[in-house]
């Protein structure tokens, strides 16, 4: 939720700030803008709009200078106006700064900052702190100070990065609660809110902590906390290559990650599952061992389509291991008194690792003693490190907005959980293997799904008049319905609603006509005949029945308008196949009505504010 970027180093840096302010614009894109040191003076270009716009306007023959800050925005004080875009001035235009998060006290620091004369243009948080840093360096005359006084005095979060004119050669950048990533170059140094931002010039990075600042000048850097206190860190090697951020040659980033979940799924179970010995090996697992073997209790938390994996966790690990699992929104969790115990486990789930509310469940969860494991994609990201232990679900980075390979990989590490702690119990080893053995088939069956986007791509024209759409279906499907209806939403803002199949009788049936397309999850399980019934439900109010169903099910098209076979699996798998033509659906629908696939409006990747 927002990218921010600062460079200094021995390169011009307006195509690099813009570089990377294309590769963080998943992030938000609102307004884009840039702010250079040139001649004495900030340069600050800024404009509503993606980067594209911006992008427009700034001409690079003009500036020579080689340090720099930018910043891409999803708002949430101030109206996405030319005048609330970051970079933001100090009253003097001394000072610049980009940010990244939500100053909370802004209201009683802008009133008392306007009671001593200083002068606001923009509507939003961020402002208050530029001029809250300007306010402080006019006394102190010195910029790490300014900044670390104002960051004792700001209540709430922030990425930030700050420039002046005062200290020509020099970057402050600061984190609290949003992510800092600061890449170590030849000469040079890069600092960001994502390493995609950075990989291009180094993968040597230093994740900041929160509390934890960066001096970043041309002779070197240094890390402090905000109460001055030196810091040391570890150089970590940045995993994924400039490629995995590229398009490939497909025409949108969601379309690749579609098409790479064969590679993504294996790489989420590759040196871990023990197929033969129908078990697993979970070396992320293994300072929680003692803690999972005398679990009592599951609680998983997570939001958006991280969520809905939770969902199939619950029934894949109940199922497996016997161990009561339940599931709730990280935003709920965190604000609810929500009983935990020593003997408790919570699993969070989170593609990007940063989401606020993630996050802040897996903080409340240590507080109340028990432990907290992660399923997290981006290596390094906040909620990796705030764990007790952890499964990086090794998907590659994930850029289109609505969630895809994420979703797969998350169920594959889920299921290997399941397999982890039902072996740990009852489970027996034949059955490990029966579902082990599944699982490295999955790949190839994703593959043949692919194989049918044609079809899916033909279908999808014949509703895009379709204003609704209902998705259902049960047991292992169920949250399949969710996520079905969720990329739907998202990305072509068709309204659609997921439903356990049975539920439709309390309500949803109120809205099927001959207009309303109702997309079944009904695959050949033990609950097939009650979804059968549940189409005739549909069928019988003339409502256009979709089904995804099992290969070798003829029977249904007596039933469905159209189908869409996948191939059989055990039942715990099926959801990551049957998602699979969901998300083609969405997306190609979204494509025919013109939408912006990769940039959903108002939407972004990593939700880092509440
Ligand atoms: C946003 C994204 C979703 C994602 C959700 C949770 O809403 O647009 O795609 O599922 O956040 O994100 P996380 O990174 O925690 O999985």
């Amino acid at each position: 939720m927002c990218g921010i970027v600062g460079y200094i180093g021995n390169q011009k840096v307006s195509g690099i700030l813009l570089n990377g302010l294309k590769r963080m614009e998943y992030r938000g894109y609102d307004s884009a803008g840039v702010s250079i040191l040139t001649d004495g003076s900030i340069e600050t270009i800024k404009k509503s709009g993606k980067v594209a716009q911006l992008e427009k306007l700034v001409d690079h023959t003009q500036f020579d200078s080689t340090i720099g800050i930018a910043h891409t925005r999803w708002a949430t004080h101030g109206e996405p106006n030319d005048i609330n875009a970051h970079p933001h001035h100090d009253s003097s235009n001394k000072i610049s700064i980009v940010h990244n998060g939500i100053i909370e006290n802004y209201a009683i620091l802008k009133k008392n900052l306007i009671e001593k004369g200083y002068t606001f243009r923009s509507d939003t948080d961020s402002e208050v702190l530029a001029v809250l840093i300007g306010a402080l360096y006019d006394r102190v005359k010195n910029m790490e100070e300014a900044v670390r006084y104002a960051l004792n005095e700001v209540e709430g979060t922030y990425g930030l990065c700050v420039l002046s004119v005062y200290e020509p050669d020099k970057i402050i950048a600061a984190r609290r609660g949003s992510p800092m990533v600061l890449g170590i170059g030849e000469g040079e140094y890069i600092v960001a809110s994502d390493a995609a931002a950075i990989i291009q010039h180094t993968r040597q990075v230093i994740y900041l902590s929160d509390n934890e600042m960066a001096i970043l000048t041309r002779d070197g850097y240094e890390t402090k906390t905000i109460k001055n206190e030196k810091t040391t860190n570890t150089i970590h090697e940045i995993e994924f290559d400039l490629e995995q951020i590229e398009k490939a040659g497909f025409p949108h980033f969601m379309l690749k990650e579609i098409f790479e979940q064969p590679d993504t799924f294996r790489d989420s179970f590759r040196g871990r599952l023990l197929a033969d010995k129908g078990n697993v090996k979970l070396g992320g697992l293994t300072q929680a061992e003692e803690q999972l073997r005398k679990a009592k209790r599951i609680l998983i938390t997570a939001c958006g389509t991280s969520w809905h994996s939770a969902l199939v966790g619950e029934y894949i690990i109940e199922n497996l291991a016997q161990i009561p699992v339940e599931v709730e929104y990280a935003s709920e969790f965190r604000y609810r008194n929500t009983p935990l115990y020593p003997d408790d486990i919570v699993i969070a789930i989170s593609q990007s690792g940063e989401t606020a509310d993630t996050l802040a469940a897996v903080y409340e969860t240590k507080q109340k003693g028990a432990t907290a494991i992660g399923i997290v994609n981006v290596v390094g990201s906040s909620i990796a490190r705030s764990t007790d232990a952890g499964i990086y679900i090794h998907a590659g980075p994930e850029i289109g907005v609505a969630s895809t390979k994420a979703f797969t990989s998350q169920i594959c590490v889920l299921a290997l959980i399941g397999l982890y702690l039902g072996r740990m119990k009852n489970l027996s080893q034949s059955d490990g293997k029966r579902i082990g053995a599944a699982m490295l088939e999955i790949p190839n069956q994703i593959e043949q799904i692919l194989n049918k986007s044609d079809e899916i791509k033909a279908m999808a024209k014949k509703f895009t008049k379709s204003r609704n759409f209902l998705y259902l279906g049960r047991g292992y499907n169920f949250p399949v319905a969710l996520e079905g209806a969720l990329k739907m939403k998202e990305i072509s803002y068709i309204h659609a609603e997921g439903y356990p199949a049975a539920e439709m009788k309390h309500g949803p049936i109120a809205l099927i006509d001959d207009n309303m397309p109702v997309v079944f999850i009904a695959t050949k399980d033990e609950i097939y005949e009650k979804v059968i019934s549940n189409i005739q439900e549909v069928r019988a109010r003339r409502g256009k029945v979709i089904a995804i169903a099992s290969e070798g099910d003829n029977d249904i098209t007596n039933y469905a308008d159209h189908v869409i076979y996948i191939p059989n699996t055990v039942p715990m798998l099926t959801p990551v196949l049957a998602v699979i033509p969901l998300q083609l659906m969405a997306y190609y629908m979204a494509v025919e009505l013109g939408c912006n696939v990769d940039q959903p409006r108002n939407l972004a990747k990593s939700v880092t504010v509440e």
